[in-house]
Parts: C-alpha cells; sequence; structure tokens
C-alpha cells in the first residue's frame, strides 16, 4: 500500500522530509563538497538555535539563566547571562567541526580562531547569539543572527582586515526567532525560505519557500522615545504616518521579531542615528547586513538613509550604522524625506 491509497498527500509527507540540510542541497543544487560544508554548516546553526531554544523554554525553572552577570561587552552593553550562554553555544557547536575557521560575535572584541580548521575551515560565521536580549528577563521573543562569508587570504596578522568588506560578500544570512515557536529564516543568495522547529522531531521543518515582502505595509517599527534625537527628516516622516490612515506603529526591542513581522506583513524598520550616537546602534557585520541580505532577497530594500546597506565598508568590525529596512515604498518614502531636506539645505 502506498502514501497516497492511506489518504495522506504525498506533498504533506514531502514537506515533512524536507529538513534545512537537505533543503541547502537542494538550492545548491549539487552534493560536491562545498554544498556539503554549507549544508553543514547550517546544520550546526541550526543545532545552536535547538540548543538556545531549549534552555530559553526553561530559563524561569533553571538557577543561573536569567538576569546580567555583571560584566560589561565590547559595546559597553551590560551582558546577560543568556548572551554568555548562547555565545559559547556556538563556538561549541563549530570546534572541531572542520567547517569554520573564525567566528565573530557581538559579545567577542575580536573573533575566535579554531586554528585546527584553518585552513581547511575556509568560512567565517558572525552572529549576534541574542538579539533583543532586555526581552530574555521578561518572557518575549529574542532571536539570533548570522551570517557566513568566505575567508578572504590567509589573515596571518590575525587582524580579519578580510572582513571589512561589502554585504554582498555574504554567502548566507538569517536569523533564529525564539518566538511561540522556533523559526529558522535564511537565504543563500536566491530567494527566503522559513523552517519551523518540530520538538517532536528534534528538526527544522520547511515552512515557508520563497517569501516575498509585500511591496508596502502598514507597520512602521522604531523606538519613538528617541524621537527629539534623531535629526529633523526622521521626525518629518514620523509625522507623516502620524498624519496619514493605514500606518501602525509596533516594535518588540528585539530586532529579529521586528523585522521577521514585517517580513512576512510589510513596512519599514528604522534605527537612525542619533545626535549623540550618529551611527545608531545596530551593528553592521552581524545585524544590519544580514537582514538587509534577506529583505533584499526577498524584493525588499535595506538602506542607512542615503546608501544601501550592503554596500557600506565597516571599518572595524564592530561597526554601527543607522538603518531603514523593509518594503521598498516604505524605505524609499524615508530617503525621500532624507534627501528631500538635504536638498532644501544646499539650496
Ligand atoms: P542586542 O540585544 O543584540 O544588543 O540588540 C538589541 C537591539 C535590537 O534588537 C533592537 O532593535 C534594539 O537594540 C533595541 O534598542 P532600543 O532599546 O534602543 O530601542
Ligand atoms: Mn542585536
Ligand atoms: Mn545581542
Amino acid at each position: 500500500m502506498t502514501v497516497s491509497e492511506i489518504n495522506i498527500p504525498d506533498s504533506l509527507l514531502d514537506r515533512d522530509c524536507t529538513t534545512l540540510s537537505r533543503h541547502v542541497l537542494q538550492q545548491l543544487n549539487s552534493f560536491g563538497a562545498d554544498a556539503q560544508d554549507l549544508s553543514a554548516i547550517m546544520n550546526r546553526i541550526a543545532l545552536a538555535g535547538k540548543l538556545i531554544a531549549r534552555r530559553l523554554s526553561r530559563a524561569g525553572l533553571m538557577a543561573d539563566v536569567l538576569g546580567f552577570t555583571g560584566e560589561t561587552n565590547v559595546q559597553g552593553e551590560s551582558v546577560k547571562k543568556m548572551d554568555v550562554f548562547a555565545n559559547d553555544v556556538f563556538i561549541s557547536v563549530f570546534k572541531q567541526s572542520g567547517l569554520v575557521c573564525r567566528l565573530a560575535s557581538e559579545e567577542m572584541e575580536n573573533p575566535y580562531y579554531i586554528p585546527e580548521n584553518c585552513p581547511i575551515g575556509r568560512y567565517t560565521l558572525l552572529y549576534d547569539p541574542i538579539d533583543g536580549s532586555s526581552n530574555v528577563d521578561i518572557n518575549l521573543n529574542v532571536g539570533s543572527i548570522f551570517a557566513i562569508r568566505q575567508q578572504q587570504g590567509e589573515d596571518l596578522d590575525g587582524s580579519a582586515s578580510d572582513l571589512l568588506t561589502n554585504g554582498d560578500q555574504q554567502i548566507a544570512a538569517g536569523y533564529i526567532l525564539y518566538g511561540p515557536s522556533t523559526i529558522l529564516v535564511y537565504s543563500l543568495g536566491s530567494g527566503v525560505h522559513s523552517f519551523i522547529l518540530d520538538p517532536s522531531l528534534g528538526e527544522f521543518i520547511l515552512a515557508q519557500e520563497n517569501i516575498r515582502i509585500p511591496d508596502h505595509g502598514p507597520i512602521y517599527s522604531t523606538n519613538e522615545g528617541n524621537f527629539w534625537q534623531w535629526d529633523e527628516p526622521l521626525r518629518d516622516y514620523t509625522r507623516y504616518v502620524h498624519r496619514h490612515e493605514g500606518y501602525t506603529a509596533r516594535y518588540s526591542g528585539a530586532l529579529v521579531g521586528d523585522i521577521h513581522r514585517i517580513l512576512m506583513q510589510g513596512g519599514v524598520f528604522l534605527y537612525p542615528g542619533t545626535e549623540k550616537n550618529p551611527d545608531g546602534k545596530l551593528r553592521l557585520l552581524y545585524e544590519t547586513a544580514p537582514l538587509g541580505f534577506l529583505v533584499e532577497q526577498a524584493g525588499g530594500r535595506a538602506s542607512d538613509g542615503q546608501k544601501r546597506l550592503l554596500d557600506l565598508i565597516p571599518a572595524k568590525l564592530h561597526q554601527r550604522t543607522p538603518a531603514i529596512i523593509g518594503s521598498v515604498e516604505d524605505v524609499k518614502l524615508v530617503e525621500s524625506f532624507i534627501s528631500d531636506h538635504k536638498q532644501r539645505q544646499s539650496s
């Protein structure tokens, strides 16, 4: 008796069998060594996601999961215990994997080298282990963000200067969203695909292929508490959405969740510069460039207000940048407020 004879549609079973590693091989249309490596890297990232999701789901029940460590990271931000745990999880899953030579994270001043993987593992993983960590202690959504880049040259002096290149050098990028369910969204440069963790199988199962972001959406997502710190054009844009019907504000304090909503429903996420911090808060290499890559792959737009985010070349590993990311029309509208203001000033 076949599956179709017992009334389970073949398509359903096929979907359940489309695990992340199988999907990567399908995407690359190859079983060659490079494709196997990327598939294995994605599998390890998924393992990190499962370990982090498991700990988050029991956080309030276990000792030493919630709260601060008392340390300050290279960003000058207070470190949470979950930041340290998640950072170490990524290191741990890639140690002795032979896949990745360097890991660069928000939580580490300098990249972490795995010398035994160099030069076999020609890849670098850039990541934000816990994004939105202020949400951890109150059981709201957080995420992890990642990007994979190929090592350029030997990096003999350990400066990792080859990472200071534009966002088009990313081979893959994605995020894991720890919400009511755990969702992994990724792109290898040909479309954006989402997977949901099925806890009964312990596998990420394909949920949606080739996600397209709407050209316009109702949501604007920003911390309006910074209104008076922003430049005039950003304030003007905010006044515009206040005065026009069809806009609604949503801001969770975790970039991954806010971008996921916009990816699915359309709209714009804004974290502009302020008077005190002209480059804003978000970091280019492991926050905005990976998310910009994904949103562009889904047909959206990502900019710093004037330039394409993926064209920016960071001056340092932890470079920050203003970020306007989302639906094409909504990002262009924000950009038009900035360029009109500039033009008025120069005339
Ligand atoms: P992280 O927890 O990795 O430091 O990132 C927090 C980021 C981002 O997730 C969010 O959009 C933003 O910081 C929130 O900042 P504000 O509290 O300034 O709005
Ligand atoms: Mn973050
Ligand atoms: Mn973080």
